[in-house]
């Protein structure tokens, strides 16, 4: 399909600009890092605020919340609440997938890509002490070739980590591609979805992923505290996950110290109580989010993402990764020429009202829905400036 030219996003920019207090002050082109506070989240924090203040403690309606915010996230990547379990991070997850997992056997290798964020292949090397041999997937700043997962993933892989997106330079892969080649292979595959979740429509059944991650800090528009974990159900049955409390049991409340029961859903990768106002201000975020559509973010922060790209170029700059816009979620990093910080730049353009996210040699810039053309010149604008000898 050709690439709409229209101006303007398929939803009214003005409107929800309105209910982003930052955008009065600043320019936030740091999604990848943190979204920012909308008027929708503050009220959910503060609904969770006048609850504890009032009731001291009112458990139905903030389980209640975290039931709400489990099912959004389950609408969102197309799962059901059920194949959902909440964690308190995106790591977390990857930790609770990890113990459920048996690397005594024939199948033992976790072939992990070099895209992963670092703290989830911390949690794959962290398992060789219970016999996992961790092997690498070679990326590159424009992605993965499928030749090197057939290279890697064989008969003695048990799982394969891979990213939806990469958190540096943006790119994103294939997920029914690569779930197909796992498959093939006899493999799991546990994708961390963290920097996607938000900026296009995730399909877990069509994609047949086995396992996905995603927190809510980013383009959910809320805050740390809080990831969710899509489980196949094909899968659950089989998986008892050594990390474990009183939440992964079939009845929390059964207060059965002495047995060691399974909940027959996703929330048997549960552990402890649950984090109440992370869930309040994932419920708002994420209800923004459907209510914007991942496929309208998509639309329109493409569009910006290549008006960052050629605009990046025409001011000197070097954009980082696939310049194909199919190819890569809404980041466009930037790289920082010999000498200078990447933490510089970032603090430069902070002086001149660009929150950006520096990171490793480059410098991200983050459009999401509510950014808009202007966001997209000011802040290239700034970084030449800021990254000007
Ligand atoms: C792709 C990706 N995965 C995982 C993480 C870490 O998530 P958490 O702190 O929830 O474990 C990040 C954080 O930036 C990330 O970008």
């Amino acid at each position: 399909m050709p690439e709409k030219r229209a101006t303007e996003p398929d939803f009214d920019l003005a409107a929800w600009r309105r209910r982003i207090p930052v955008l009065e002050r600043a320019v936030p082109m740091n999604a990848c890092s943190q979204g920012p506070l909308t008027d929708r989240a503050g009220e959910a924090m503060e609904s969770f605020m006048e609850s504890w203040r009032r009731r001291s403690m009112d458990w139905e309606r903030w389980l209640g919340e975290v039931e709400e915010a489990r099912r959004l996230f389950a609408g969102l990547v197309g799962a059901e609440p059920g194949e959902v379990a909440l964690a308190s991070s995106v790591s977390a997850a990857a930790n609770s997938v990890a113990s459920a997992l048996d690397f005594g056997g024939r199948r033992r290798t976790v072939a992990v890509t070099e895209a992963e964020f670092p703290s989830v292949a911390h949690v794959w090397l962290a398992r060789r002490r219970d016999g996992a041999r961790v092997e690498w997937i070679p990326a590159t700043e424009e992605g993965i070739r499928p030749r090197a997962y057939e290279r890697v993933v064989d008969r003695e892989t048990l799982i394969v980590s891979a990213c939806h997106a990469h958190y540096e330079t943006g790119f994103t892969q294939d997920l029914a591609a690569v779930a197909e080649r796992v498959h093939d292979a006899g493999a799991l595959l546990f994708v961390d979805a963290y920097q996607s979740a938000g900026t296009r429509p995730i399909d877990v059944k069509e994609t047949g992923v086995d396992f996905l991650a995603a927190g809510c800090q980013k383009f959910l528009m809320g805050t740390s505290g809080i990831a969710f974990l899509y489980v196949a159900p094909r899968l659950v049955d089989r998986l008892e996950p050594r990390d474990t409390g009183w939440f992964g049991r079939r009845d929390p409340f059964a207060f059965d110290a002495e047995t060691l029961d399974w909940a027959p859903d996703a929330s048997r990768f549960e552990i402890g109580t649950p984090p109440v106002p992370s869930a309040y201000v994932a419920r708002a975020g994420m209800e923004v989010i459907d209510e914007v559509g991942t496929e309208a973010v998509r639309d329109w922060t493409r569009r910006l993402g290549r008006r960052l790209q050629e605009g990046g170029r025409d001011r000197g700059l070097e954009p980082v990764g696939p310049g194909d816009p199919a190819r890569r979620n809404p980041t466009v990093a930037f790289r920082c020429p010999e000498g200078t910080e990447a933490a510089e730049v970032g603090q430069r353009l902070r002086d001149a009202g660009v929150i950006a996210a520096p990171r490793g040699r480059v410098v991200r810039l983050t459009p999401h829905f509510y950014s808009s053309r202007e966001d997209v010149d000011r802040s290239l604008d700034a970084l030449a400036g800021a990254m000007a000898p």
